[in-house]
């Protein structure tokens, strides 16, 4: 959507990046402005600095008319706004209009497609102001802030792409170890597929049981895309897998060569299982094509990525490609790495094809790996 908003700013009005020098007014109004969600001062001097942020603060001579901050979320292309403040003597002039506009261009520059937001409920102002600016309601939070009210979520494509967008509503599920993505995204998959799915910790955990390496890099291991496989046909789901090479997975990971042979057995032992199953292996390459056409046919897919563009950790970690469209794939990931990322964030998150290929490899190796899983054909 193009905006169409003018602005009537005075020329004497200038907006700009802060810097630290501007900390203790930014500060000053933000402690004016909100009762409760405050941004505190550290967090406030992190955003100044920070590279995965924009805060933009608009001025007229030595006064603070008022700043916004977007955060831009690494390996995305999703920028959020995250907090906006008009002092009460500057409002109504257009303040507010011209501070997302410029931070929407300069989250575009930065390779952004959608920003999206969240506001209380009965904050009239703010949601007039978003819907002037073309933002839409996706959907709520309820008890979303510390003074427990519900929020509205909104969104709004800053770059336009043809839309043509196909989604199914998936719901989210946030992992609640560090090793469980796999389990997780495969519940959000099932969820999806059948209503009656209920997900749980203890189901997470099951799966988990069934369907881990043991090992993995370090810590626990993660899951095995046939172990998933098999832990989604033995709820009755039909599922299949894609692997781009024949070798037993993850070892080139660990070092040690007890850990070697046990990923070794594991993995041999998942084969066999899936050959006993009937869960069909085939050693491919997954193209977006054939995403796209997975999805099309109604199917959910877990795709393994390297979270390396994401967070710079070199880590494997399971999403759910949940829709795809002319431009991008959206996933929903279990995983709200940084502090300030809500659930939100996770969900549907715009990834561009041109990424996506890069991000859907791990390791040496250079694993491609998905798990398509679908209703069960009656
Ligand atoms: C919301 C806020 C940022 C608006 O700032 P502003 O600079 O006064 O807004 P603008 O002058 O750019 O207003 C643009 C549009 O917003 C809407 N708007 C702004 N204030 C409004 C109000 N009091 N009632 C209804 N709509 C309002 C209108 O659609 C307006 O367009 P119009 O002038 O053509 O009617 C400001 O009121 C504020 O700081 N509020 C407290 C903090 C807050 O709520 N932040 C947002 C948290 S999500």
């Amino acid at each position: 959507m193009t905006s169409t908003v003018s602005t009537p700013v005075t020329e004497s009005v200038r907006v700009r990046p802060a810097g630290l020098d501007d900390l203790e007014r930014l500060y000053a109004l933000e402690v004016a402005t909100f009762e409760t969600d405050r941004l505190s001062r550290r967090r406030m001097q992190y955003w100044i600095r920070a590279e995965n942020g924009i805060l933009l603060l608009a001025e007229q001579g030595e006064k603070l008319l008022g700043y916004c901050l977007t955060l831009l979320h690494r390996g995305t292309r999703l920028a959020r706004l995250y907090s906006l403040a008009v002092s009460p003597e500057a409002r109504g002039q257009g303040i507010a209009v011209e501070l997302i506009q410029r931070l929407e261009k300069l989250a575009v520059q930065r390779g952004k497609l959608f920003m999206r937001l969240e506001v209380a409920k009965d904050n009239q102002a703010a949601i007039q102001l978003y819907k002037k600016l073309g933002f839409v309601t996706f959907g709520t939070f309820e008890d979303y802030y510390e003074d427990h009210r519900d929020a509205l979520r909104m969104q709004k494509r800053i770059r336009h792409v043809e839309a043509n967008l196909r989604r199914q509503e998936v719901p989210w599920y946030q992992q609640t170890t560090g090793f469980t993505c796999g389990p997780a995204a495969l519940m959000m998959v099932m969820t999806a597929l059948d209503r009656s799915i209920r997900p749980s910790q203890e189901l997470e955990l099951d799966i988990w049981r069934e369907a881990t390496t043991i090992y993995m890099t370090t810590g626990h291991g993660g899951c095995h895309p046939i172990g998933l496989a098999l832990a989604a046909q033995s709820r009755g789901f039909e599922a299949s897998v894609m692997i781009n090479n024949t070798e037993p997975l993850f070892v080139e990971g660990v070092r040690t060569t007890g850990k070697k042979q046990i990923l070794t057995v594991v993995h041999n032992h998942f084969v066999a299982q899936a050959v006993q199953a009937g869960v069909p292996v085939t050693h491919a390459n997954i193209t977006q094509k054939q995403l796209e056409q997975f999805l099309d046919e109604g199917a959910l897919v877990l795709m393994l990525i390297s979270t390396y563009r994401m967070d710079s950790r070199k880590a494997p970690h399971w999403v759910a490609v949940t829709a795809i469209d002319d431009q991008c794939l959206y996933v929903h990931d279990p995983d709200p790495t940084e502090d300030e990322q809500s659930a939100l964030d996770c969900q549907y998150l715009p990834i561009l094809r041109r990424d996506f290929d890069r991000m859907s490899v791990f390791g040496r190796n250079q694993l491609r790996t998905a798990v398509i899983v679908r209703k069960q054909s009656a």
